[in-house]
């Protein structure tokens, strides 16, 4: 069926091509069940091991996400959109399916990283499957600026934390819109061996292509690589690890 289609392109793929990450919303409901089957559409994702080591938390409740937009740094759009997502390591339940059969849940890295990774993955499902039905949607890694209060807010057991949110709502913009460009295809996609020929080249031409498109939106936001520069010349949110160990997570 698909070696048939000449253009190779599905709706999932064009949904995909025309994401863009949307931060302001219009005044109006994203239906209850929509959002059902959007989120169990999601629940379909792969997930390592079947362990299902994630959790999802939907908060309507406009004041519970004010709180949420200023636990993110003051991200205006976590309050004004319809809907936001939590999507939320857990291995909680882990715990509580060991205990079940006498067993004790061993913490661990990779157990961490494997909750972390699932709650990434659903996520995304999320995201293209709000984009397939027009809806607009923006993910939110301010929510681990401060996990704990996050999880305080939300009444999460030891075991959970947020990896990342999502506001979610019908666009107040035009979209799809002018898309933010990639990186060179050929700086990201290797084929069979990992092409290390001198990156900075292609590195100057995507600087120089964000450059035009922030500049074509009077954005004063520099390009791509000054910004890395400076801002992971010191290590972000360095108290991370104590506190999500704090929270009953593993990372050594
Ligand atoms: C894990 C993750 C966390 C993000 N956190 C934020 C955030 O806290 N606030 C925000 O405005 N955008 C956030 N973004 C959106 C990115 O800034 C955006 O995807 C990126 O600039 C590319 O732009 P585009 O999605 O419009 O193509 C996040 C994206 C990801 C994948």
């Amino acid at each position: 069926m698909i070696e048939e289609t000449m253009n190779y392109e599905t709706a999932v793929t064009q949904t995909l091509n025309q994401h863009m990450s949307v931060r302001s919303f219009l005044d109006k409901a994203v239906p209850d069940e929509m959002l059902r089957s959007i989120l169990n559409a999601a629940r379909r994702s792969p997930t390592s091991s079947n362990m299902q080591t994630y959790s999802i938390i939907v908060v309507r409740d406009p004041a519970t996400r004010q709180q949420l937009a200023v636990l993110a740094g003051n991200q205006k759009h976590v309050e004004e959109c319809d809907v936001f997502v939590g999507f939320l390591a857990d291995i909680n339940r882990l715990g509580i399916a060991s205990e079940m059969h006498g067993e004790t849940l061993a913490k661990s890295l990779e157990t961490s990283l494997v909750a972390t990774v699932d709650a990434a993955l659903v996520g995304m499902s999320v995201q293209t499957a709000a984009e397939s039905f027009g809806l607009g949607a923006v993910m939110i890694g301010g929510m681990r600026n401060q996990p704990q209060q996050v999880a305080e807010l939300l009444g999460f057991p030891p075991g959970v934390y947020m990896v990342y949110g999502m506001s979610l709502g019908w666009p107040a913009v035009e979209t799809p819109a002018e898309l933010k460009p990639r990186l060179p295809e050929s700086l990201v996609i290797h084929y069979e061996q990992y092409d290390a020929s001198d990156p900075h080249p292609r590195i100057a031409e995507y600087d120089a292509a964000l450059a035009e498109y922030y500049g074509q939106r009077n954005q004063n936001a520099a390009a791509w690589s000054a910004p890395i520069a400076k801002r992971l010349n010191k290590p972000s949110r360095p108290r991370l690890r104590q506190t999500l160990e704090g929270m009953g997570f593993h990372f050594e």
